[in-house]
């Protein structure tokens, strides 16, 4: 049986502090009309988290999860994935709170640009994975994926009051180990030849921050 939240038996209702809860209007770029207003669960400069919905399921996401170059890093590049797989993930992540995953969406457009996820939590040490894929291009390198990583951070350890985060990231992938130091992560450990690509033995990073570092570091 996995451990709960401490303070309450359910996640559902501290999922989203007073002040995240601001509620912003969107302008859709496309149409030039204003969207109604609603409430995003963890808002940024430009960009902003809210859940992953069944609609996400569409031709954009499976496009991000069959290109080798943006699954190149990630584990799912041995699986290929059916829309009926992607819908089954988006499913199965719907209110399981030991794995929040969250899409990433320009606020400017309101175009769905990529994923993140905060899990598997472990509740017992108040620990949680996290892991990300921008999967719309034409925002690599432009820090899309700092504002995302931020923003989790800040959610994990002020709403979910979590008290470690780690990553992995594969050594080549200098975007991604440096979009965490960005956000005041650090580097914890080199495993020597954990993965394989393409045959090849590759080291991973562990990128880690803790809470303390957040409050010392990040939250001043
Ligand atoms: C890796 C990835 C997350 C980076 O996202 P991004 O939005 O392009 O990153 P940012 O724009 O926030 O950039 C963060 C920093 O990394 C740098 N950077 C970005 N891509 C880089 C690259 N390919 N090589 C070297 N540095 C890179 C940026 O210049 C920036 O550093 P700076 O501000 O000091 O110049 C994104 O390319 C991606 O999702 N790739 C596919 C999936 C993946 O690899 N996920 C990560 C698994 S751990």
């Amino acid at each position: 049986m996995k451990a709960k939240p401490a303070e309450t038996g359910s996640l559902k209702t501290r999922t989203r502090s007073d002040a995240d809860r601001s509620s912003i209007t969107l302008k859709n770029r496309s149409t030039g009309t204003q969207q109604d207003e609603f409430s995003p669960i963890v808002k940024g400069e430009r960009f902003y988290l809210r859940e992953v919905r069944l609609s996400d399921v569409n031709e954009r996401y499976y496009r991000w999860m069959n290109d080798p170059e943006i699954v190149q890093f990630l584990e799912s590049r041995f699986v290929p994935r059916s829309m009926e797989s992607l819908a089954a993930y988006v499913r199965h992540m719907d209110g399981n709170s030991d794995e929040l995953f969250f899409a990433i969406c320009a606020i400017d457009g309101d175009e769905h640009v990529g994923n993140i996820k905060i899990g598997p939590i472990n509740w017992y040490h108040r620990r949680a994975d996290i892991g990300l894929l921008i999967g719309e291009k034409k925002y690599w390198g432009k820090g899309c994926a700092t504002e995302a990583i931020a923003l989790a951070t800040k959610f994990a350890f002020e709403t979910l009051s979590l008290n470690k985060m780690k990553a992995g990231c594969y050594e080549m992938n200098k975007g991604s180990e440096r979009a965490f130091e960005k956000c005041g992560w650090q580097q914890e450990a080199l495993l020597r030849d954990e993965c394989l690509m393409d045959g090849r033995p590759v080291n991973v990073i562990c990128m880690g921050i803790t809470a303390a570092d957040y409050r010392e570091k990040v939250a001043k």
